[in-house]
């Protein structure tokens, strides 16, 4: 793959070694290590620090201020929030070197951390999980959870959409108001959508939003 493929900012590093996918775009100020693996359609934001072994898949954003340390394995189609923190050592101490020790995070295709949230390392977040602005993750996050706080706690499911889904009918099902699919919540509190493969992208004309929040507030009302 030739460099033109992906764009790079002057004032954004660079180093080699390291995988860029076509059209990525590496925005003001931002690092890149060696050894990392950024994939296609991404967007890293200013001041945006990736560290050496960390894999980010396609179509992922990253806003600005955030650092993804070695340890980081990052899905397609995930947002991460400005300034929102991943860390890969769960007690640090100057004085004590783990760098051999570093812990996994991983967060599954189409997971939102929201601004300033704080994912404490070792944990795994699920497909198309919300963190929301200011919570501390502390620990495995279901798909399509909703988490808010500090501690982060459940606070119901979101759909594909980033749309608050409302209580499950008596078969399990929980239609997003914004797009019509309907999603089932099965036993232990598993959800998927019915209509979409999870793994495929949004059809066009399901890709462009309608509503601002999970309180529904439609654009045209604004
Ligand atoms: C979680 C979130 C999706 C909820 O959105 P919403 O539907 O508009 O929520 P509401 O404003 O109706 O708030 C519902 C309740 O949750 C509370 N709440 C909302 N967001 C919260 C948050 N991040 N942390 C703690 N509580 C929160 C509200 O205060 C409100 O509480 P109340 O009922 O006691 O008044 C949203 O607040 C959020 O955090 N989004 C992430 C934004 C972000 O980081 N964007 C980055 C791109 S710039």
């Amino acid at each position: 793959m030739s460099e033109t493929d992906y764009f790079v900012h002057e004032s954004a590093c660079v180093d080699q070694p390291c995988r860029i996918g076509k059209g990525t775009e590496i925005w003001h100020f931002s690092h890149v290590m060696k050894d990392a693996q950024i994939g296609r359609d991404c967007i890293l934001g200013q001041n945006v620090h990736v560290a050496g072994g960390v894999v980010i898949g396609d179509n992922v954003k990253v806003q600005n201020n955030v650092s993804l340390y070695t340890g980081v394995v990052i899905e397609n189609d995930v947002f991460l929030g400005p300034s929102c923190v991943l860390t890969n050592v769960t007690n640090p101490r100057s004085q004590v070197n783990r760098h051999d020790l570093y812990e996994k995070t991983v967060l599954r295709r189409g997971a939102t951390i929201g601004a300033n949230a704080t994912v404490i390392c070792g944990v795994e977040l699920g497909k198309y999980c919300f963190v929301a602005a200011g919570a501390v993750v502390t620990g495995d996050v279901p798909g399509y959870a909703l988490m808010v706080g500090v501690p982060a706690r459940q606070r119901g499911w979101m759909s594909r959409h980033g749309v608050r889904l409302p209580e499950p009918d008596s078969d399990g099902i929980m239609v997003c108001p914004e797009s019509g699919y309907r999603y089932k919540l099965a036993e232990q509190n598993l959800v998927a959508c019915l209509d979409l493969d999870e793994d495929e992208p949004l059809p066009p004309d399901k890709a462009v939003g309608k509503v601002l929040s999970i309180g529904i507030r439609e654009k045209s009302s604004m």
